[in-house]
């Protein structure tokens, strides 16, 4: 399984029989993503809220590509309201795609569409394919339930926003990394736009301190995960 970063909150997974799912995907209007979203394919996008920067793209690529959306209830229907097929899940719950298996986990943050429809709740989400558990936070703060989601699953790699002002700021995530205890943490949701300016070495060095893993990702850099 290998894992793209397009920056932003954006990533796509490639699972071990070339599946392609993209999470996220912010990126004509994302002014950091090395990408454009004619050149992104996806068999599936999960959508972890209904922010414009994590809808992004997805209608055109669904449009282009046939995805099938995978997202809470409520940003389910809007998706389904527009014409996509979409799998609805919410908070707690896990489903057995043919990829492998997808839990959605609850995040702190708000969902309204850019077109001002309730996008149900935000939340994070556990991939757990190939054998490799992966938990992408989506937009969140910080909460002590995290624990809980590390318990249930053993975290290989954790994706977390360190940017601040909208999420966790970067000390707030290196507690979350405490919380999870991932193998890995890759850093998520910063230096795209001015106010959410944060240096992800600042945070892989903390992350450290704590005796723990955290891969910076380069824009564009597509890493095999093991
Ligand atoms: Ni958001
Ligand atoms: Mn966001």
């Amino acid at each position: 399984m290998k894992l793209k970063y397009f920056s932003h909150s954006a990533f796509q997974i490639t699972t071990a029989d070339n599946k392609k799912i993209l999470i996220d995907p912010f990126l004509n209007g994302n002014p950091t993503s090395p990408v454009k979203e004619k050149d992104v394919n996806a068999d599936f996008i999960v959508l972890t809220h209904a922010h414009g920067d994590h809808i992004g793209d997805a209608f055109n690529i669904a449009k282009r590509c046939n995805s099938l959306f995978i997202c809470v209830d409520e940003l389910a229907n809007y998706c389904k309201s527009k014409g996509y097929q979409a799998h609805n899940m919410h908070i707690g719950g896990g489903y057995n795609f043919d990829f492998g298996r997808l839990k959605f986990t609850i995040a702190h943050h708000g969902s309204l569409t850019p077109d001002n429809h309730y996008g149900g709740q935000p939340a994070g989400v556990v991939l757990s394919i190939d054998g490799i558990n992966l938990y992408h936070t989506g937009d969140t703060g910080l909460f002590l339930d995290m624990k809980l989601i590390g318990e249930m699953t053993p975290i290989d790699y954790m994706l977390l926003p360190i940017g601040d002002n909208f999420t966790m700021g970067i000390d707030d995530a290196v507690k979350a990394v405490e919380f999870v205890n991932p193998k890995i943490a890759i850093p998520m949701h910063y230096n795209t736009f001015p106010i959410i300016a944060a240096d992800p070495y600042e945070f892989k060095k903390k992350v450290e301190t704590l005796g723990k893993k955290s891969i910076v990702m380069d824009y564009g850099q597509e890493i095999v995960l093991s």
